[in-house]
């Protein structure tokens, strides 16, 4: 592409067969399909652990620090798995035990994030910044398009090439280098991109003088992300707000850190139990962080309840219809989209939604669609017809939100849904299927045959 420079000795005759072999996944998930039968309202309380979005980054920002670190809070889930491969991969010593984890980070890290890694998780580009910092060169394999359509980076590298990094693309891998330390400067996103963000928040936290982050994003991850910082020495101003001034340190120590609670997951549990008729309180979590979704509920229709650390939602018979949009925090969590889509496909009424973040977000719109669901989507618009029921059937999880989605519609089905590719649910919940049958969902996970 014409973003890099390609050197002259690139082409396309080195293949690396072995390592492309490997699909999605494949390394760690047997294949598995949750199944759910519809019916039961949904009753309890169920606490949520750690963020995924938080808790990935988290582990990435351990390079920026020889040492031992200590992460609690941290979700058992196959994301945060493939993390400890990427940062095992860079020379990083990892235990674990329930929800917690210790990186032992080495002096001089392995600088390289290879495809198998990268192509698995996307998540894995947030090392650049870091490595650039800790090593002065980062081989990072080029992501590439995923799940929810093409996610480039060009955000990223734009913001560490004005921090005095170059890149070039050598057989699919960027290679990034920096002559001496990386240099503070202003770097203004196009977008507030919660990874451009955190990439050039990681190398400016070591880089020499002051970076500011203009349109910074506004994540409450982020937030959580700059707290950790802090605590490994880091002088970071304006977390939460669209402009993140960082002055660069020396050097930083390993430090302690809990992640914060995984709004999505909190979510998702609530729109399970409103789809169900149902009445789930969530503990363990901000309700603050889901304002905007939290108030979409209780327009179509829910009982909403909000304390400190904890929600409850109550569903309605019948949820009535609601428009909205996704937009970056604190809009509408684009992560929360499928799931409220599912609610409102069973809703009295017909809703609009704009998706403004990801292009290829409404693939699973066909799985729901086989459940009965009356939707019909034009460029990033959905117009979804209330449906007076849903029938379950088999279906297949495109990405992680969406599976989460799928098996909520189920609940609410006649019948049997079966959620195939239920792997890609495991990526960012924690026993999820558990958690469901504790507020009496039946619901039920099964290994695939080989
Ligand atoms: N974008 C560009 N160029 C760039 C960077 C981003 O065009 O250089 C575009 C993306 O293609 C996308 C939009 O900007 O259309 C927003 O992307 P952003 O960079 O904000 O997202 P991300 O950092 O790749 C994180 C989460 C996603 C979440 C988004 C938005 C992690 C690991 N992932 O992705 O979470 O949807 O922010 O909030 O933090 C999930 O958890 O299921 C998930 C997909």
């Amino acid at each position: 592409t014409a973003r890099f420079s390609l050197p002259d000795d690139a082409d396309d005759s080195e293949t690396r067969a072995s390592q492309l072999s490997d699909g999605p996944l494949a390394t760690f998930a047997p294949m598995s399909t949750i199944v759910v039968e519809g019916g039961p309202r949904l009753s309890g309380t169920i606490g949520v652990l750690g963020a995924k979005n938080a808790a990935l980054k988290e582990m990435v920002a351990t390079l920026l620090a020889p040492g031992r670190h200590h992460l609690s809070n941290v979700p058992a889930i196959l994301d945060v798995d493939l993390m400890c491969r990427v940062l095992e991969h860079t020379g990083c010593k990892i235990s674990k035990a329930a929800n917690e984890l210790w990186v032992v980070v080495p002096d001089e890290p392995e600088p390289e994030a290879p495809i198998e890694l990268v192509r698995q998780m996307r998540a894995s580009i947030v090392v650049l910044g870091p490595l650039l910092a800790r090593c002065g060169v980062a081989r990072v394999a080029l992501p590439g398009g995923d799940d929810l359509g093409a996610r480039p980076i060009e955000w990223h590298l734009d913001g560490l090439e004005q921090m005095g990094a170059v890149f070039e693309l050598v057989h699919g891998e960027l290679v990034g280098r920096v002559d001496g330390r990386l240099r503070g400067a202003e770097v203004e996103l196009p977008f507030p991109s919660v990874g451009a963000t955190e990439n050039v928040l990681l190398a400016g936290v070591l880089a020499e003088g002051e970076t500011r982050i203009v349109n910074a994003a506004r994540e409450p991850e982020i937030e959580d992300l700059i707290a950790h910082l802090g605590t490994m020495g880091a002088r970071i101003d304006g977390g939460g707000t669209s402009l993140i001034t960082i002055e660069g340190v020396e050097e930083l120590s390993p430090a302690d850190h809990r992640v914060l609670p995984d709004r999505l997951a909190a979510g998702t549990f609530a729109v399970a139990g409103a789809i169900s008729g149902g009445d789930v309180t969530v503990t363990s979590c901000h309700p603050g962080h889901l304002r905007m979704e939290l108030l979409k509920l209780e327009e179509a229709g829910c009982e909403v309840g909000r304390g400190d650390g904890w929600l409850r939602v109550a569903g309605p018979d019948r949820p009535q219809a609601v428009d909205f949009a996704t937009l970056p925090f604190p809009g509408f969590h684009t992560d929360m989209h499928p799931q409220m889509v599912a609610l409102l496909a069973v809703a009295s009424g017909t809703s609009l939604i704009t998706e403004n973040l990801y292009d290829a977000r409404f693939r699973y719109v066909g799985e729901l669609a086989r459940m009965g669901a009356d939707i019909t989507v034009e460029a990033q618009h959905a117009v979804i017809r209330g449906v007076d029921r849903l029938s379950g059937c088999p279906v297949l999880a495109p990405d992680i939100r969406a599976g989460a989605a799928l098996v909520i519609a189920g609940l609410r089905a006649e019948g049997t849904t079966e959620v195939g590719d239920a792997s890609h649910i495991d990526r960012g919940y924690e026993d999820f299927v558990g958690r469901l049958a504790s507020l009496g969902a039946r619901v039920q996970r099964v290994e695939d045959l080989p």
